[in-house]
């Protein structure tokens, strides 16, 4: 089995419905193909990782890096692994509109986020450098309010 981690832009303006169709496509195609892992969309960005058959998840990654709803497709580890950090496949995210920075709910989905990368028990390097930059992105200030 094998695994890889990614961060990218997300194009700008992309709307909660196109959110929701990538969230779609991803829960049909993963579930059938035995991929699993995490994406979370925070501040246009899009950090994932996915775990599964190393074909699977390569073909898979070919896809996403051409995908016009994000540019600037960086991976950032991958690894062989024995056994899967991840149950299922998921994503978080939080609708934004204008005003949402710095609202309460932000605020506690932000929380939720970190309060979830604290509990993960990680097994390999590349879920630990994911959790990692996950917490960075969410600890930084955000750059345009
Ligand atoms: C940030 C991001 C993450 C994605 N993650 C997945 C995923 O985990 N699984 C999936 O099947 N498609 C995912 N997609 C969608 C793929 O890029 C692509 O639309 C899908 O593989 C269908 O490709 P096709 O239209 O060539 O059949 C993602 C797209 C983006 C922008």
């Amino acid at each position: 089995m094998y695994t890889l981690t990614y961060e990218s832009k997300a194009k700008s303006n992309l709307s909660n419905e196109e959110i929701e169709n990538i969230l779609e496509t991803a829960r049909n195609f993963n579930s059938q193909n035995g991929i699993t892992g995490c994406l979370i969309f925070y501040m246009d960005k899009f950090i994932q990782i996915l775990e599964g058959p190393k074909n699977t998840v390569q073909e898979l990654f070919d896809n996403i890096k051409k995908d016009s709803r994000h540019s600037k497709v960086k991976m950032f580890s991958e690894d062989e692994i024995t056994e899967r950090n991840f149950p299922d496949w998921g994503m978080a995210y939080y609708p934004m509109n204008e005003d949402s920075t710095g609202s309460a709910e932000f605020e506690q989905f932000k929380r939720n986020l970190l309060l979830l990368a604290d509990l993960s028990k990680p097994t390999n390097v590349t879920s630990i450098l994911f959790w990692k930059r996950m917490k960075f992105l969410i600890s930084s200030p955000p750059e345009k309010v």
